[in-house]
């Protein structure tokens, strides 16, 4: 059942949809060609091992996982996920994105990130966190649109394999205003 239509800046439209167990191989084909670009993600090496794959997804989904795959004229362009964290961090949950090379700047990671938002509210989480490289200029702009804001920074946390490094960035949005007085 799809979760959500959205037009991107391109006329066509995406469909949002919850992750099956039967996307994967479509799925890790995408996340596999972001991997190869190798300025994005912290992989250096692709994804080759289904099966665990498979036990990653079983496993994820019982921790709490919430994943949504973005398809454009019925192909898998993107994902975008949150996962809980535990114990006395349950009330925080990580997201992540990606996009195909070809479908970026369209709109999609703009409406994924505000989509987890609104769930990440729906669900009662309080706090969302992530990390960005600091050259990936894209992807801080549109977190920082969509109400993140940078609450830490490792320097040279990343270095990649043509010897550069670069810091990696730590986001946070708190997703009700009662969570903003901090102790
Ligand atoms: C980062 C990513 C999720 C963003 O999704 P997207 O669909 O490309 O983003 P959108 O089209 O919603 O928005 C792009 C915005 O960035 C802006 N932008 C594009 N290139 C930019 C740059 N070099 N510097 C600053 N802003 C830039 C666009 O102008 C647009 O801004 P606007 O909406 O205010 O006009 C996507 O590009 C992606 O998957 N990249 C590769 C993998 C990745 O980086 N994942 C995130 C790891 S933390």
């Amino acid at each position: 059942m799809v979760y959500k239509k959205v037009k991107l800046k391109d006329g066509r439209t995406t469909m949002l949809d919850w992750l099956k167990e039967s996307d994967l191989p479509e799925l890790v084909e995408v996340l596999n060609s972001v991997i190869r670009e190798g300025k994005y993600l912290f992989m250096n090496n692709v994804i080759t091992d289904m099966e665990e794959e498979r036990r990653w997804y079983k496993r994820s989904s019982k921790e709490g996982m919430l994943y949504l795959v973005a398809s454009v004229d019925g192909k898998i362009v993107g994902g975008a996920s949150i996962h809980p964290r535990t114990d006395k961090r349950s009330h925080v949950a990580e997201f992540g994105v990606f996009i195909r090379d070809g479908y970026r700047n369209l709109g999609l990671g703009t409406t994924l990130t505000n989509t987890f938002t609104e769930v990440a509210r729906e669900r009662g989480f309080e706090i969302l966190q992530l990390s960005v490289y600091a050259t990936n200029k894209r992807a801080f702009h549109v977190y920082k649109k969509c109400g993140y804001r940078e609450c830490g920074r490792l320097a040279r946390d990343i270095k990649f394999l043509d010897g550069t490094y670069t810091d990696r960035i730590l986001m946070e949005l708190f997703c009700n205003s009662d969570v903003e007085d901090r102790v």
